[in-house]
Parts: C-alpha cells; structure tokens; sequence
C-alpha cells in the first residue's frame, strides 16, 4: 500500500525546506506516527479524570432558583425552601455527582440565601464576592505550593453566575445592577428572566431590551458567547426561562410544564421559553468555553493583582525580566539589610541608655560624698 499521510491537515504546502520564523522547519508528513490519535488520548483522560463544573444562582428568594437547577439537570436534588428573614444575604453550597453515558460531573450548587431580603440591600453582594474570592484564593495557594495535588484538587471556582432578574416587566432593581456590578470581572455572568411565564410576549421583548439597554449603559460586562456559536445565542440574552419538574400531559404525550386553566406552558417547547437555549448553551456548547474563560481571564486577574500586591513583578526597574529567584534575593537581602539597620539602632538605643544610667550614677555618687 502506497505511503499517505493519514492526517491530511498536518501536511503543509511547503517546501521541505521552507523555514518559518527562526528554527521551525514545517516539514511535509508521511506515513503513520499516531499522533493523530492525540486528540482521542485527551478525551479518554478526560472521562477518566472526570468533569467538575460550579454554577452560582444569584437571585431573591423564591424566584425559582432550584426548580431551575433541578429542571436543567432532570432530577430533584431536594433542596429545601428558605426564609425571608434572615438579617444578611448568606450562600448554600452543594455538591452533586451525576452520570451522563459514562460521563461523569461533580458539579457545585452555590445559591444566595436571603437575597434581596433585607431593608438596606447595599452589602447583599459582598458575601456573594468574598466566597468567589475564595475560591480562586484557595486556587493560588494550591498552585504556590511546593507539594501540589492537582490530581485531586476540587477546583471550586465558580465558572457560571446564572444571575435571575425578577420579572417585573419593568426594568432592573439597584441590587440587580450594583451586584453584578461588583461581580463582572470576577465571574461568567448569564442574566436570566426568572418565571418568564408570568410575562406576556410583548412585554417580554420589551423588558429584555430595557434590561440590555441597562446593563450596557451601566458598564456591566456580561458572558460573552464565543462567536462560531450559533450566532443567534448573544442576541437571546437575557434567556426567559421557566423551570417546572411537573409531568403534564399535552396531547398524547407527557411534557414538562406548569398548567394553567387556560393552558401549559411546556419547559421544552422553544416557543414557550428559553430554557433549551440555556441548557444547550450553558451544559452542551460552551460548559469547557465558561471554564476556560474563568482560569484564563477571571482567575488571571485575581492571580495577577494578589502576586503584585505581595511584591512579585515580572520586570526590573530597568524593564528587564526579573526571575522568582532574583526577586527572592533580592527581598532577602532588603530584608537582612532592614534587620541589620534595626539591630544598630537598638544598640544605639542601648548604649545611649547604658551612659545616660552612667552619668546618673556618677553624680548621684558626687552628691553622696559632698554630703559625707
Ligand atoms: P429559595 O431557595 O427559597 O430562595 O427559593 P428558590 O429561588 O430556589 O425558588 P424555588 O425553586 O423553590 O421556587 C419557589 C416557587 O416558585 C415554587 O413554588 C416554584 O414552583 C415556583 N417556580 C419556580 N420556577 C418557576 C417558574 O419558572 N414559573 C413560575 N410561575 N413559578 C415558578
Ligand atoms: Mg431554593
């Protein structure tokens, strides 16, 4: 059998002795070498190291933050209703894992507790940061490590903020916009309209332009779906969705609904809802894009601020690359010379004391024999 390279893509129409850039030589490929099963090596690991995936809600009580997790993932994962009255905004963290085929997810609940509860709302989104902080600080320090284990590590860092804008039909509250305000460049936020079945369709189309409107004037920065997605996705934002785990009956078949007494609204039905635009956007097209962007672009930001906060710089005065050793030394060596400096002063000190208590002596010793 003739010689042929069995990946086609990785011939390259050039010359063999074509150079590109300063030491790369593209070579034309032939024959069998496997690695073109690499692509397949990453997806066996990658099923057997498992998936993990962590969603914040971020909504007032009662809008239907469960109903929703659990519609998104067909199972009831039983969570219990919560107060009204707590005195501040709290977070209930649960962690699930669920089979699909032989693909395995740990995923992580985090849902707001009393949001939207209390009278003066103006710190409601400071737990909500201060959790997310913490997890990308757990993060860093697995990562600072000299004995790491991210093998089994439980990367807790969120990677979705499904963020339920009540529906009003109005436009967004100042808990809305100071929240995701404070959280932006922190997490991957997905607005949703909440209960969207609660709202006619004109005033649907309405409020989800007043809130894109809104969010755009106030400089809030929203999850930006990857372009080749099916294009339609950023211009559906805020998904409406309805979340229901009731089996009605429509026709001969049994669907996901809420019944009305004039009718059902079908989960399902794209002519009802957003929700199967959400779930395939959020579970099926672009769960590995949210995480990506949340090492690459959130996590890095948090990383970069904390090491330069601690004194670590990539450059010199000079703008000259500055090693970790380099850097190391040279605080060693400030801190040695801080030592040293400290040191002399309370000899100093010292020995200034010493003379003072000398000089006191000696004329406390000339009085005594002036007075003999
Ligand atoms: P807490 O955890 O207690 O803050 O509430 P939650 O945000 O998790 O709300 P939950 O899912 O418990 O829903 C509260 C009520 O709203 C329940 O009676 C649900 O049946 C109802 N509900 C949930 N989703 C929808 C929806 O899409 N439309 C309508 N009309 N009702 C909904
Ligand atoms: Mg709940």
């Amino acid at each position: 059998m003739a010689e042929k390279p069995l990946c086609m893509s990785t011939q390259i129409p050039h010359d063999e002795d074509t150079q590109r850039g300063d030491s790369v030589r593209c070579l034309t490929t032939l024959g069998h070498f496997g690695f073109e099963c690499l692509p397949h090596q990453l997806v066996n690991q990658s099923i057997q190291q498992g998936f993990s995936f962590n969603i914040l809600c971020v909504g007032e009580t009662g809008i239907g933050k469960s109903t929703l997790i659990d519609t998104l993932f067909n199972t009831n994962l039983k969570d219990k209703k919560s107060s009204h009255f707590y005195s501040n905004v709290g977070l209930k963290i649960q962690t699930y894992e669920l089979q699909e085929s032989n693909v395995q997810l740990k995923l992580t609940v985090v849902k707001t507790v009393g949001y939207g509860d209390q009278i003066n709302k103006e710190a409601s989104y400071q737990p909500i940061v201060e959790y997310v902080d913490a997890q990308f600080e757990a993060y860093l320090q697995e990562e600072l490590k000299i004995k790491r284990s991210f093998i089994d590590y439980h990367d807790s860092r969120i990677h979705v903020c499904l963020y339920f804008i009540s529906p009003t039909g109005h436009s967004l509250k100042s808990i809305d916009l100071l929240t995701m305000k404070n959280i932006d460049n922190k997490v991957n936020i997905i607005p949703l309209i909440a209960k969207a079945d609660t709202i006619s369709k004109n005033d649907l189309q309405k409020f989800k332009c007043k809130i894109v409107s809104e969010l755009v004037s106030n400089g809030i920065q929203i999850y930006q779906f990857p372009t080749d997605d099916e294009t339609t996705a950023q211009g559906q934002l805020p998904f409406a969705v309805v979340g229901s785990m009731d089996e009605v009956k429509v026709g001969k078949r049994m669907v996901r609904g809420r019944q009305y007494p004039w009718g059902v609204l079908q989960v399902e039905n794209e002519n009802h809802c957003d929700f199967v635009k959400l779930r395939d956007m959020l579970l099926c097209i672009n769960m590995e894009d949210l995480k990506e962007q949340t090492h690459t672009q959130h996590y890095e930001r948090y990383r970069c601020c904390k090491l330069e906060k601690m004194g670590f710089t990539d450059v010199g005065p000079d703008n000259k690359p500055l090693s970790f050793q380099e850097i190391y030394e040279d605080k060693r060596q400030k801190f040695y010379d801080q030592c040293q400096r400290e040191e002399e002063e309370l000899k100093q000190k010292f020995m200034q004391r010493v003379k003072d208590k000398e000089t006191t002596f000696k004329e406390s010793e000339k009085e005594a024999s002036t007075l003999v």
